[in-house]
């Protein structure tokens, strides 16, 4: 952190709780409370679930702010700046991805003992994925208003990216973040699968293998079919020559 001061550099100078700048600055106090203490754990393992759970949350909420950002610099016309969010963004579903492997880590017969203090807590209610579907729609719509205003399908675009560098950048970027949260979706099944097996119903009446069948969904179709739709164009020109 910067000195601000002309003063005793060890002294905090920043307001609100904490014996140092860092704690206050960070609002560690607060932070650091956020979990259950030793004595309110039903299991040792909860330190581990709620961790993985808020840090998540977290990345989320940065991942979906950086998208939104993003749509913004692009519904004004902005791609560079866009493109430099979403490489955040994109990063940040890694890490919530990587995370996740965590929770491999819990026993499985002792992970019930925590499953009954859930109540009806369900992944559904995430705050972070309940945005990311939203400013997945909002950024989609701004990228695609730019490559009407190019004159351009998206076939063409991938046919000519290269005469057209940022608005192909973007498209790929957006396929990435639409491929990362299909990432996260199949590791999280194997997660559930591994915790609860396939055959049990979650705590909020869905059963896990409706968790299988919503990784074949995607944000972003188009992205995708005009993959196929290149192979169809390509063997289209080869079969004509
Ligand atoms: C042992 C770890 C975990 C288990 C056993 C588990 C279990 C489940 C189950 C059973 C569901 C279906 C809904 C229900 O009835 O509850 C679900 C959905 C979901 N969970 Fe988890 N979960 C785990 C970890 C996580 C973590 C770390 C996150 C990160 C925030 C997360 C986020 C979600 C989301 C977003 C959904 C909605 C599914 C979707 O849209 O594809 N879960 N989870």
């Amino acid at each position: 952190m910067s000195d601000t001061s002309n003063g005793d550099l060890s002294q905090p100078v920043l307001p609100g709780r904490g014996a140092s700048d860092y704690e206050r600055y960070l609002r560690t106090d607060e932070l650091l409370s956020l979990q259950k203490t030793p004595e309110e754990r039903v299991h040792h393992d909860e330190l581990l679930f709620q961790t993985v759970h808020q840090s998540s949350e977290l990345w989320l909420k940065f991942a979906t702010t950086e998208v939104d950002e993003a749509a913004s610099n692009l519904e004004q016309g902005q791609a560079a700046p866009a493109l430099r969010l979403l490489r955040r963004a994109v990063l940040s579903l890694q890490y919530v991805t990587n995370q996740i492997e965590m929770l491999n880590q819990m026993d499985p017969w002792e992970y019930h003992q925590i499953r009954v203090v859930l109540g009806h807590g369900s992944g559904f209610d995430s705050p972070g994925f309940r945005r990311v579907p939203h400013v997945t729609q909002r950024v989609w719509k701004a990228f695609d208003r730019l490559l009407a205003d190019a004159g351009l399908e998206l076939t063409e675009l991938y046919q000519r990216g290269r005469e057209h560098e940022e608005l192909y950048q973007l498209a790929e970027l957006l396929t990435e973040w639409d491929e990362r949260i299909w990432v996260w979706r199949f590791r999280h099944y194997t997660i559930v699968a591994r915790a609860l097996g396939e055959q049990t119903v979650g705590t909020q009446g869905t059963p896990v293998q409706v968790l299988g069948k919503l990784i074949a969904q995607r944000q972003l179709p188009k992205l995708w079919e005009t993959r196929s739709r290149l192979v169809e164009l390509f063997d289209a020109e080869r079969g004509g020559e």
